[in-house]
């Protein structure tokens, strides 16, 4: 078990435009830095409402050109067992949002295969493709320069949901749980990916998260019950962006962006 990271870096702002905004910077910068270092720079893109309006931001004209989009390599956290035409599929919001908008080739967007497969045969394929991009054998788990996350009111992150078996997956990098809340599949990275992402960005915004934030943030460890705190023992920088309403019940002081 790795050891727990130094505090996470966690900042409020008065609302979810904000917070978009805020996380489309940090993206700029972390894009600009991680290039410099050597491109591709990898990120693993999550779904959901909070991201469509940072996924919206960085085509817009204000962020559009501060990215050098030929070295980015898009791949997704989680998917829903829909396909990718389906209003529900995260590939298909960051299409619609994003990859349509900007100059990326679609050699450089990896989406989670969710047709004509099993969704173990998803899972299996999509790590192999993982894999291959950052060529990296069996046993060993690829970093990504950036993670995208959000969380579940029910504290929940990419499609690691309590008491879930996949919680305790140490060696697969994507897993295809059964959700018996949603009645569906989902594919989704494993915690061990998650928590060896260089840079990981969590984004909560909501009144909806607000209890479970608190338990998630300052409460006693029980990842079981509360997914999102496996950021605990990321390896990586974590950083939260808050937006007020979902930060309302947190009783520590939190820096204000
Ligand atoms: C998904 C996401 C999921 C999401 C949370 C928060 O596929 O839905 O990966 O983990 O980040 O459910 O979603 P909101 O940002 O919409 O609240």
């Amino acid at each position: 078990m790795s050891d727990p990271q130094a505090s996470p870096q966690v900042y409020v702002v008065e609302s979810s435009q904000a917070l978009a905004a805020d996380a489309a910077e940090l993206f700029v910068r972390m894009a600009r830095d991680g290039v410099s270092h050597g491109p591709p720079f990898r990120v693993a893109l999550s779904g959901g409402s909070t991201p469509r309006l940072l996924y919206g931001l960085l085509a817009s004209d204000t962020f559009r050109q501060e990215i050098e989009w030929e070295n980015i390599q898009f791949f997704f956290g989680d998917e829903r067992w829909v396909p990718p035409t389906h209003r529900d599929s995260n590939f298909k919001m960051a299409n619609d949002e994003l990859f349509k908008k900007v100059e990326v080739s679609r050699d450089n967007i990896f989406p989670i295969p969710t047709e004509s497969l099993s969704p173990d045969d998803a899972a299996a394929q999509y790590e192999q493709s993982i894999r291959r991009a950052f060529k990296v054998p069996e046993g060993s788990v690829p970093a990504f320069d950036l993670i995208f996350l959000g969380m579940g009111d029910d504290g929940h992150t990419a499609s690691l949901f309590p008491h879930s078996d996949v919680l305790n997956e140490r060696d697969k990098l994507v897993a295809a749980p059964y959700v018996e809340k949603l009645a569906t599949h989902r594919i989704t990275l494993t915690p061990p990916v998650l928590k060896a992402g260089r840079e990981v960005l969590v984004l909560v915004a909501g009144e909806g998260k607000a209890a479970t934030l608190v338990h998630v943030l300052e409460g006693e460890e029980n990842i079981e019950e509360y997914p999102t705190q496996l950021l605990r023992r990321a390896q990586g920088k974590v950083t939260w962006l808050l937006d007020r309403p979902a930060a309302s019940q947190l009783k520590g002081q939190y820096q204000a962006r």
